[in-house]
């Protein structure tokens, strides 16, 4: 059976969503070449890797010959900083983004008046694949400002028609406010500022699961399927997971189809998606975990050749459309704890903390030293209805937590249960490791 040609929602799908993998091979393979003309073309970085690696833009005859060409990092966005990777004249970029990153430069990124089109219609394309009908209103609760976050979603529900509440981050209790007054549909906010905003609802004596939010499109940093499930059952929504970076677009690179809800489905007719082996650099075949790769095939300001994310996935085949999809990101290699020899990520305990009825999803974990071991302590707040639970149940909640990270991660760890509103709300994406271990 030929997948549907609406979305959830009703509205029509693009003819590129449902075209046949061929017909999407032979469009990735004439952008990949165009793409890598104008890098080669325009952008002084491109051609000096290129030369580096003694591959031009003539060598690709398949897509699988990307493999020869030379991965872009992080670290060369900041040595080229601020515009050293646009590969058109500045008076044709409209629009600058920044990402701040922990230290040093923020790394700038630049879109061409086509490229802020391109990504509205990608943007408006997850929107639509979340289950957005007409007639909707979108609260927008990313950041807006050099973040991509906001003005990203802003576009892109404009695009769709749809009406948009441009909130941004913070002011919870207005949020509160304005969604019980506005009642919208969609919210489209970091899933950790979701449960901020849920709490701030019950702190005001109103019941989340009564909102008018039906559908909730959250990323911009990794949750779990427990945390999805968690957040749907207590806003009574349908959560779907929108997948994107500043250095290769912004929101919008991938998002999740309501009707599977399966890991986000790449946009692949505008980003040609690898996953290699982090160590080596190696491609593993499909299907096989490791880190993500991204080259864009439309951009015109910073077109971007085999990007490292960092991120952790697998590739999958298309299901709800014919595009491949991502995993659910599980983590960061940049997040990734070594704790005394066992690799351990936040998304492995947030998976823990919430098979515990006690304990909510509020969580940071810091690492420490003991002499010259590496410690790792859990700091996780007690939920709202059990503030008053005295101190016997929380230290069994404690102890089992302990129990279940030795037990299914293979590492120790101490557990602190806090008290509600101990660990630190962000607005926009959670600080989920803490480091103090110095030098
Ligand atoms: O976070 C873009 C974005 C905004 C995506 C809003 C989705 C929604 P950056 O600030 O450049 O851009 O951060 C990109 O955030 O490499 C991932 O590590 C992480 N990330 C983004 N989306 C997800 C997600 C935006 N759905 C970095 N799941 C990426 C897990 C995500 N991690």
């Amino acid at each position: 059976m030929s997948p549907s040609r609406r979305s959830a929602g009703g509205l029509p799908l693009e003819p590129i969503e449902t075209a046949s993998v061929d017909a999407l091979r032979a469009l990735q393979l004439e952008r990949l070449r165009a793409t890598l003309v104008h890098a080669a073309q325009h952008s002084p970085h491109y051609r000096a890797a290129f030369a580096a690696s003694g591959v031009s833009p003539q060598d690709l005859r398949s897509l699988d010959d990307l493999r020869q060409f030379p991965f872009t990092t992080k670290q060369d966005l900041r040595a080229t900083y601020p515009f050293g990777m646009f590969a058109v004249p500045r008076e044709q970029v409209v629009r600058i983004h920044a990402s701040s990153g922990t230290t040093g430069k923020p790394t700038v990124v630049g879109y061409t008046r086509r490229d802020i089109d391109t990504w509205a219609d990608l943007v408006a394309r997850s929107i639509r694949a979340a289950g957005a009908r007409a007639g909707d209103i979108v609260h927008v609760s990313y950041g807006y400002g050099l973040f991509t976050g906001g003005l990203g979603a802003h576009y892109g529900a404009e695009r769709l028609g749809l009406t948009v509440v441009p909130f941004g981050g913070g002011q919870t209790e207005r949020q509160v406010q304005l969604i019980t007054d506005f009642k919208p549909d969609i919210i489209m906010v970091t899933p950790s500022y979701m449960l901020a905003i849920a709490d701030e609802m019950e702190r005001q004596g109103l019941e989340p699961r009564a909102s008018s939010l039906r559908t909730g499109i959250f990323g911009a940093e990794p949750w779990t399927n427990e945390m999805r499930a968690q957040i749907e059952q207590r806003m009574g929504l349908q959560a779907v997971d929108i997948y994107g970076l500043s250095e290769v677009m912004g929101p919008g690179v991938a998002s999740e189809c309501v009707e599977t809800k399966d890991g986000p489905t790449i946009w692949e007719d505008h980003f040609y998606p690898e996953v290699v082996d982090p160590a080596t650099g190696e491609p593993v075949p499909d299907g096989q975990p490791g880190e993500l790769v991204l080259t864009s095939l439309t951009k015109e300001a910073l077109p971007i050749i085999r990007y490292r994310t960092r991120d952790l996935t697998r590739l999958l085949p298309g299901t709800a459309r014919t595009m491949r999809r991502m995993e659910k990101i599980t983590g960061r290699s940049d997040d990734m704890m070594i704790v005394r020899g066992v690799n351990v990520f936040p998304s492995q305990i947030e998976e823990l903390i919430l098979r515990q009825a006690l304990l909510a999803p509020h969580y940071q974990c810091e690492l420490g030293k003991d002499g010259p071991l590496d410690t790792l302590t859990v700091r996780v707040e007690v939920k709202p209805e059990f503030a008053s639970a005295g101190e016997n149940p929380r230290r069994a909640a404690a102890a089992e937590l302990e129990h279940a990270v030795k037990s299914y991660i293979g590492t120790s760890c101490k557990v602190q249960v806090e008290p509600v509103g101990a660990i630190e709300r962000s607005i926009g994406k959670a600080k989920r490791v803490v480091d103090r271990r110095g030098g």
